[in-house]
């Protein structure tokens, strides 16, 4: 089949590599002419496990292109996925502009008949958008014969870290497709596209357009939804000297909850959970309705590492001072160098604004720029003075006041805890992906404090 991918970012990337090893013909469309150059020479600007392997296979067996010629784009393909960046406005809501110039492209350059599916997570009534665009740049050219098109939903699920996986061995896949024929045929192309995945297991969820939109939406915030009621019931647990981690398996035991996403911590980051409960909430606005439950979803998650913060700041009494705190984790999760939104952000500036010097170690992350590259220079030229980068754990710790954990990177799970002691002036642990048991960390003779062990 032939598949056009516009976005070279990281759900095109991977879709783009995915469907070509399933033995698609894919040109993958980026309107960064560097980074196509790169790509062509198998440099991968995302870190995801699989991928540059993926890429340099198929680039070599010539099922996949990438160009920044999106007229091209448009003629090579049955299939176009657009797969563009839909960054958050000022407001909260999602910025179209890229979506609709991809649409608008599509519409100068259509010949034939094209099923059009929308990968980007777009608020509902953007397929309807996307058509409207097509639509009005082919009647601009006069056309004797205009081409069929149809406009379709197709979100995607993956996880950042294990992208190539999930594409491959996806729970569903969710299509929304317009009624009538046109929609009939999409129906049929999109089923062909992922038919490799439906061998053994039925895994399409074929509806309309707008409940496909909202899917991809409902998804993400159901599951920030547990996050942030597990970062509430952690609070809770704080007060009441309860352990979360026990609960946890109390209640993940039981088959309707399941143990995933019930984790407290630091709350969820990353480009998409923040953006798309965000965006929801303002599409519910607009729409003249309200989602009490995900605005406070959103506040918890808001609160979460100042929360944190704070609870150093308590136990130095006030003020960092003349401290130097130690930070073991940078990235939003870890298996990613993807920093967007990671809450180890919120707690360098904290804890540098409560006057401490922090000694950074994160695999992936070494500098500010790449920690914080969106941030003003001002701000990075601020902050410089007061943070080092590490080369590795123990050495961030040696001579610091307190270790405080922000991301559950493995080669923190296991410590030399003998080691760590010794390089820390106190053996002072905030840890916030609680990945130690509190009484084995009293045992070896640290203060200890997780999220929600009943501290
Ligand atoms: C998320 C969804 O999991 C994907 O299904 C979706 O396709 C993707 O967003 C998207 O919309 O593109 P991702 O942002 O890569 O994927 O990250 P997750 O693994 O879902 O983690 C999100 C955040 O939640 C992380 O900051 C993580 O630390 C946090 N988290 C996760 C918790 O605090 N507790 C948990 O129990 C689980």
């Amino acid at each position: 089949m032939k598949i056009t991918i516009v976005g070279a970012g990281y759900v095109g990337l991977v879709s783009s590599a995915c469907f070509a090893e399933l033995g698609n013909h894919v040109v993958c469309v980026e309107r960064d002419g560097a980074r196509v150059a790169q790509l062509h020479e198998g440099i991968v600007p995302i870190h995801e496990p699989g991928l540059p392997e993926l890429i340099a296979r198929n680039l070599a067996a010539g099922r996949l292109a990438f160009t920044t010629d999106l007229a091209q784009g448009v003629r090579h393909a049955q299939l176009l996925f657009i797969a563009v960046g839909t960054p958050m406005a000022q407001d909260g809501s999602a910025d179209l502009s890229q979506v609709l110039e991809v649409a608008r492209a599509v519409g100068r350059h259509l010949s034939r008949f094209l099923v059009v599916a929308n990968k980007s997570t777009v608020p509902v009534g953007t397929a309807q958008q996307v058509h409207s665009a097509i639509a009005h740049e082919l009647a601009a050219r006069r056309l004797a014969r205009v081409p069929a098109f149809a406009v379709a939903s197709n979100p995607e699920f993956l996880k950042e870290g294990a992208a190539v996986e999930d594409f491959m061995r996806p729970d569903r896949v969710v299509i929304g497709v317009p009624p009538g024929s046109a929609g009939t045929r999409a129906e049929s192309l999109l089923r062909r596209a992922y038919a490799p995945f439906n061998r053994n297991h039925e895994r399409m969820v074929v509806m309309d357009v707008k409940s496909a939109e909202l899917t991809k939406y409902a998804a993400n915030t159901l599951l920030a939804t547990k996050i942030s009621f597990m970062n509430d019931m952690a609070a809770l647990a704080d007060a009441l000297g309860a352990d979360i981690e026990q609960v946890r398996r109390g209640i993940g035991s039981d088959r309707r909850i399941g143990y995933d996403f019930i984790y407290a911590g630091l709350g969820y980051g990353g480009s998409c959970f923040p953006k798309d409960v965000a965006a929801i909430c303002h599409t519910a606005r607009a729409a003249g309705e309200r989602l009490r439950v995900v605005e406070a979803v959103q506040a918890v998650n808001a609160g979460q590492p100042a929360r944190f913060a704070e609870r150093v700041l308590r136990h130095f009494g006030g003020s960092l001072e003349g401290r130097t705190i130690a930070l073991w984790g940078l990235t939003f999760k870890p298996g990613t160098d993807d920093v967007r939104e990671a809450p180890s952000r919120a707690i360098v500036r904290a804890l540098v604004a409560a006057g401490a010097q922090v000694q950074a170690h994160d695999p992936l992350v070494h500098s500010l720029d790449q920690l914080m590259p969106d941030e003003p220079a001002a701000q990075r030229v601020r902050l410089e003075p007061h943070v080092r980068f590490c080369a590795d754990p123990l050495a961030a710790a040696r001579g610091a006041d307190a270790l405080v954990i922000a991301t559950e990177w493995k080669i923190y799970r296991s410590p030399d805890l003998p080691a760590l002691r010794r390089a820390l002036r106190a053996p002072v642990v905030f840890d916030g992906r609680n990945l130690f048991d509190p009484q084995d960390m009293a045992r070896a003779g640290f203060i200890y404090q997780g999220v929600g062990r009943g501290q």
